[in-house]
């Protein structure tokens, strides 16, 4: 939710700062802005609409000089999207400026003592609270903005990334984070900071990621100077290596984030079980779990807690593990879970999935588990993210950055790292077959083969695509594993086409669904060989009797569906377990290709943002 970013050396700032919001635009898209500073004047430009808006207004009034500026793209929390609620925001005296990510719950009652003392507002953001805060605490304390800024986040409460500036110590950028993330590229002469690294990147790979609770005076003197926001004690930073490059948050020659990122989940999956997967030994080597092994290996039961798709993946894993594992496992989402009063006892385990690994309601899950005394795992994708640094453990999805709003290869390598999970536990527990152990760690090994397959199919999935790019509505179907996938297309679907879509366990529909069902109604079915097939082949009867469309997601070589579906899309056979990572690239492709034919905005659909670090 926003994206931040800013720069302080000896280029110019613009370029840096609005090639890096472009980078974090998946992070919200309403609006944008950015503060220039050139040694004499602190000039704000903003407006509604994108990154690529500001850019125009910029350059009708020719405001781009200055070496230090700050830029944000936001996704509006308070007050709608427009001019004024944008950001950056002006103290009242204009020589401080703010960019924020984030929410100040109690930002009412300090608005209504700044008004009380003569402070105007011109938004409806807390933001700007906050900004006039720190100018009055510069005012009444007469302190410097470092401590200015402190002594105000001492009296916030909320979340929040934030950059300040005064131009009046025109040398120094002051940072603090709570709850949101906040990186500092570290340069020669430069200084960035950022949502993500992914701003920076190509000038330097030293990084300070801040921990929750700290900030920095940043200043080409000084360097990065890291202390406490509680009581301004020093922090000594770590510098981190990064290991991403250019390439990866790039398009690489594809129309879109999306499609790039889904034709790249072969090489994703491997990449997740590669050193981890050991088939020919027979073992799996997953140092969070080998580490915990008895942990788990007495686990009385697995709470999964995350939102969006991660939440999906976490219902595969529930039959994976169920399957396997033989522990009980129960999927939350994290929203429900953390205000409701769940009973967590000592031989839990609590898995947060989470691909960013800064979504607030997966997070405040966590923290309200460990309260209770459980064991916390997480699996994210982004590493050192606020999650996999609150856990005790975790295991990383290593699918490289997700820049797409619509989840894709997160998914799949998500489901892959629990797999591996599940079977590594099992194993130890003697709860599955020598024989069928291996037969899964050798399949497993084939799958990005098998998706490539899957994948040499889009041109047949757009013409599916075509076909019902103008409906309505959209039912999706599944049972067992790949039940979780029925809903995870039907989101995809949603998530980027506006079209409405729901997924139901197959058997399900007859309980409500089947109402719907017209000539002009597509239904998905995932009907891949042993899962139910029978079953599932009834189901298809049933929508065809009430003239439904059926596309049929079938195992290579299936005739019976084959015969009675509109359409079918094959994937190779596997064992089942692993069906989810073959049938959902057909559903990825089919919402990707359906949107580009409405003329949608895949990577940024509205108002979505790909990290929802509100809650
Ligand atoms: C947002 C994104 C989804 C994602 C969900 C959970 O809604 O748009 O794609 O699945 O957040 O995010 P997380 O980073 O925790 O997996």
């Amino acid at each position: 939710m926003c994206g931040i970013v800013g720069y302080i050396g000896l280029k110019d700032a613009y370029p840096i700062v609005i090639k890096g919001l472009k980078r974090l635009e998946y992070r919200g898209y309403d609006s944008a802005g950015i503060a220039l500073f050139d040694g004499n004047n602190l000039e704000v430009t903003k407006t509604k609409g994108k990154v690529a808006d500001l850019e125009r207004v910029a350059l009708e009034k020719n405001s781009k000089k200055g070496s230090i500026g700050i830029g944000h793209t936001r996704w509006a929390t308070h007050g709608v999207p427009n001019d004024v609620n944008s950001h950056p925001h002006y103290s009242n005296s204009e020589d401080l400026v703010i960019i924020h990510n984030g929410i100040i719950e109690n930002y009412e009652p300090l608005k209504k003592e700044l008004v009380a003392r003569g402070y105007e507002f011109k938004s409806d953001t807390d933001t700007e609270v906050l900004i006039n805060l720190i100018e009055d605490v510069q005012i009444n304390e007469k302190v410097s903005l470092e401590k200015a800024v402190q002594i105000a986040l001492n009296q916030a409460i909320g979340a929040y990334a934030i950059a300040v500036f005064d131009k009046r110590q025109e040398n120094e950028l002051i940072v603090a984070r709570l709850g949101s993330p906040l990186a500092i590229g570290v340069g020669e002469n430069e200084f960035f900071i950022a949502s993500d690294a992914s701003p920076f990147i190509e000038y330097t790979s030293d990084a300070i990621y801040l921990e929750d609770g700290e900030m920095a005076k940043i200043s080409l003197k000084e360097g990065v100077v890291v202390s406490k926001i509680k009581d301004g004690v020093a922090v000594d930073p770590y510098i981190q290596k990064l290991k991403i490059n250019l390439e990866q948050i790039e398009k690489g020659g594809f129309d879109h984030f999306m499609l790039k990122e889904i034709y790249e989940q072969p090489h994703a999956i491997t990449d997740t079980y590669r050193g981890r997967l050991l088939a020919n030994e027979g073992v799996i080597k997953m140092a969070g779990i080998d580490d915990n092994i008895d942990k788990f290996v007495n686990a009385k039961r697995i709470i999964i807690v995350a939102c969006g798709t991660s939440w999906h993946a976490g219902l595969v894993a529930e039959y994976i593990f169920e399957e396997f594992s033989r522990i009980p496992v129960e999927v939350e989402y994290a929203s429900e879970f953390r205000y409701r009063n769940p009973i967590i006892n000592k031989d839990d385990i609590l898995i947060a999935i989470s691909q960013s690994g800064e979504t607030a309601d997966t997070m405040a899950a966590i923290k309200l588990a460990k309260q209770r005394g459980a064991f916390v795992f997480g699996v994210c994708n982004v590493v050192g993210s606020s999650i996999s640094r609150e856990s005790h453990a975790g295991a990383y999805t290593h699918a490289g950055p997700e820049i797409g709003v619509a989840s894709t290869k997160a998914f799949t390598t998500q489901i892959t790292v629990l797999a591996l999970m599940a079977l590594r536990i099992a194993k130890q527990k003697g709860s599955i077959a020598n024989s069928q152990y291996h037969y899964l760690l050798h399949e497993m090994e084939q799958i990005p083969s098998k998706v490539e397959k899957v994948l040499e199919q889009n041109d047949a999935i757009e013409k599916v695509a075509e076909a019902y790019k103008d409906s309505d509505n959209c039912l999706y179907l599944g049972r067992g594993f790949n039940f979780p996938v029925a809903l995870e297309g039907a989101l995809k679907l949603k998530e980027i086409s506006y079209i409405h879509a729901e997924g139901y366990p197959a058997a399900e529909m007859k309980h409500g669904p089947i109402a719907l069902i017209d000539e002009q109604m597509p239904v998905v079915v995932i009907a891949t060989k042993k899962g139910h097939y029978e079953k599932v082949v009834s189901n298809i009867q049933e929508i065809k009797s009430r003239k439904g469309k059926v596309i049929g997601i079938v195992t290579e070589g299936d005739v019976t569906v084959k015969g009675l579906a509109d359409h079918v899309i094959e994937v190779p056979e596997t064992l089942e377990p692993f069906t989810p990572l073959l049938t959902t690239i057909p559903l990825q492709l089919l919402s990707y290709h359906i949107a580009v034919k409405l003329g949608k905005n895949v990577d940024q659909p509205r108002n979505l943002a790909k990290s929802v670090t509100v809650e």
